[in-house]
């Protein structure tokens, strides 16, 4: 579920400028590109304002994640000379892209078929029990969104969810919960499997190249 673009909303900032350090990586990202085309950084640079807001949004009360205000959007429009509402239509079309306002972990459940088939919905349950609040909310803290997403391409992993940048896979709602509270205490819980398979081996361990696998330290 996208989350509403409402260039009017009441907490949208005055204004946006990147600071000195994502001024730098803005500068190097537009170089990439040639000249004519450097409107192309679009992408990049609407991720920048994202991480920049995240950061503020650490040292903040209450907290918040990253999200890109309309005086982000407007500014990289002027800076890249293109027109306002060609950058508002990358940043509304793309989930990646949070255009309102977001907790400081964005829960991006996954529940396309194969995670729902392995129990997406359970993990969605118990994300809503623990957290008290509905897709598409906030926790009063400002630490943790629900967000609804299509397949993240993990699938072999099912069921996952995405929080901000890292994946966390083969979930119950048992080793949701621990992850969300691990985050909640500011603690970085392990990434990718929560059973310890590696990456997408067979969740039976290896079937064929056993030799091999006991040689790569795999199983
Ligand atoms: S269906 Fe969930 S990652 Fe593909």
């Amino acid at each position: 579920m996208k989350k509403p673009f409402d260039l009017h909303a009441d907490y949208q900032p005055e204004s946006f400028v990147f600071n000195k350090a994502y001024q730098g990586l803005a500068q190097d990202a537009i170089a990439r590109y040639p000249q004519e085309r450097q409107q192309s950084a679009v992408m990049p640079l609407l991720d920048l304002a994202q991480r920049q807001v995240a950061e503020e949004g650490a040292k903040a009360t209450p907290v918040h994640g990253g999200w890109i205000p309309r005086a982000a959007m407007d500014h990289i429009a002027e800076v890249l000379d293109m027109p306002k509402v060609k950058v508002y239509e990358v940043a509304s079309f793309y989930s990646m892209y949070n255009t309102a306002p977001v907790g400081q972990h964005l829960v991006q459940f996954c529940t396309t078929t194969p995670c729902w088939l392995c129990g997406s919905a359970d993990i969605v349950n118990a994300c809503k029990d623990h957290l008290g609040i509905g897709m598409g909310e906030t926790t009063k803290d400002g630490k943790f969104s629900l967000m609804e997403v299509e397949c993240l391409g993990a699938c072999v992993n099912a069921p996952m969810v995405q929080i901000n940048d890292d994946y966390y896979e083969d979930l119950t709602p048992a080793s949701m919960v621990e992850v969300l509270e691990t985050l909640a205490q500011g603690l970085k819980p392990e990434i990718g499997s929560q059973t310890g398979r590696k990456a997408s081996m067979s969740a039976a361990g290896p079937t064929t190249l056993k030799e091999e696998a006991k040689k790569a330290k795999v199983v």
